[in-house]
């Protein structure tokens, strides 16, 4: 989803973002723009900024300082709120509905905000929520009231989907079916700005991954580009392998170390595994290997010097 159309075509252009509450620095010095048509995410731990930057493209804060531009304009202009608002879509961090109102009932209410908006019918079609029409909202399992959530988001047609931590808290196969809707948001030409601390699902899911650490943007890129610039590449690892593992393998490759009882090589040729497993075995050495890729995860380590925790907290 990143063909040369949309480059040319940004639905958001934010330049030298900044946003300061008294002394804290949430956001520091932030471009970047996101083109139609694909998934964005926002990545980082829990404070780095990443509410505060979409609240600001949902003219929901003001900036301290720099310039966003959203489907065209302004987010500081009066008569550009108006028209931003009316074309995007939101599920806030703290989504919630009205508990003692079914989801349709629910779904009529938001959809009355909108001079313009969809049928309720067509919405719990997408969502695959019918049969929970006449449920009460307070009776839902957390994945399901996220899925209102989404609906309720897209209640006004809109063309950019904001979506606040949309798996926080949710079990992971729930997680991974929230992310076939949100995967079907982009395929019926929507533009998702997503914002998780899951690596996982920065990775499965997002075109470009902007990762945010304390305020300031660390990298932004496709996923492949990340793993490529900042990533370890592939490793072979040998687990609980004798020492004679190690000193074979220190004869053909420089690189090769040990993580406790196993024995770690990074390559970057296929061929390199030949050759590693031909010279361990013509030694008469029996080893188990895995193949370990690098993951969104390692880059985000190198780049930030900490991972974050499942449930957001820098560690
Ligand atoms: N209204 C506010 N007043 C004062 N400080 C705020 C306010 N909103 C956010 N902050 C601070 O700004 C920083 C960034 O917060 P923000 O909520 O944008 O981070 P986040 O990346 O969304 O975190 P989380 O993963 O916890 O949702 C934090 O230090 C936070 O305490
Ligand atoms: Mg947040």
């Amino acid at each position: 989803m990143t063909g040369a159309r949309s480059v040319a075509d940004p639905v958001v252009v934010v330049e030298g973002l900044s946003k300061r509450y008294g002394e804290t620095r949430a956001v520091d010095g932030v471009s970047f723009d996101v083109r139609r048509g694909e998934i964005f995410a926002l990545l980082g731990p829990n404070g780095a900024g990443k509410t505060t930057t979409v609240e600001i493209l949902e003219c929901m804060r003001t900036p301290t300082t720099g310039t966003v531009r959203v489907l065209g304009k302004s987010v500081t202009d009066s008569a550009g709120v108006d028209s931003i608002k009316n074309r995007i879509g939101v599920l806030p961090q703290d989504f919630s509905a009205l508990g003692r109102l079914t989801v349709g009932e629910n779904l009529e209410f938001f959809a009355g905000m909108f001079k313009s908006h969809l049928e309720v019918g067509a919405l719990l079609d997408l969502l695959e929520i019918k049969d929970k029409k006449d449920v009460r909202f307070s009776n839902l399992s957390g994945g399901l009231k996220q899925r209102v959530g989404i609906a309720a988001a897209l209640v006004n047609d809109p063309e950019l989907v904001f979506l606040d931590e949309p798996t926080t808290g949710l079990d992971p196969e729930i997680r991974r079916a929230t992310w076939k809707v949100i995967e079907g948001l982009r395929s019926r030409g929507k533009t998702v700005i997503l914002t998780t601390h899951y690596m996982e699902e920065a990775q499965q899911l997002a075109d470009r991954i902007a990762i945010l650490v304390k305020g300031e943007l660390a990298a932004l890129d496709t996923p492949d580009a990340l793993l490529k610039q900042h990533g370890v590449g592939r490793e072979m690892i040998f687990t609980n392998a004798e020492d004679a593992v190690f000193g074979t393998l220190r004869r053909f490759f420089d690189n090769v170390s040990t993580e406790g009882s196993n024995v770690v090589l990074p390559f970057a040729e296929t061929r390199d595994v030949q050759v590693a497993l031909t010279a361990l075995a013509e030694r008469g050495l029996k080893v188990d290997m895995q193949i370990r890729s690098a993951t969104i995860e390692d880059v985000f380590l190198r780049l930030a010097g900490f991972r974050i925790s499942e449930s957001g907290e820098a560690k």
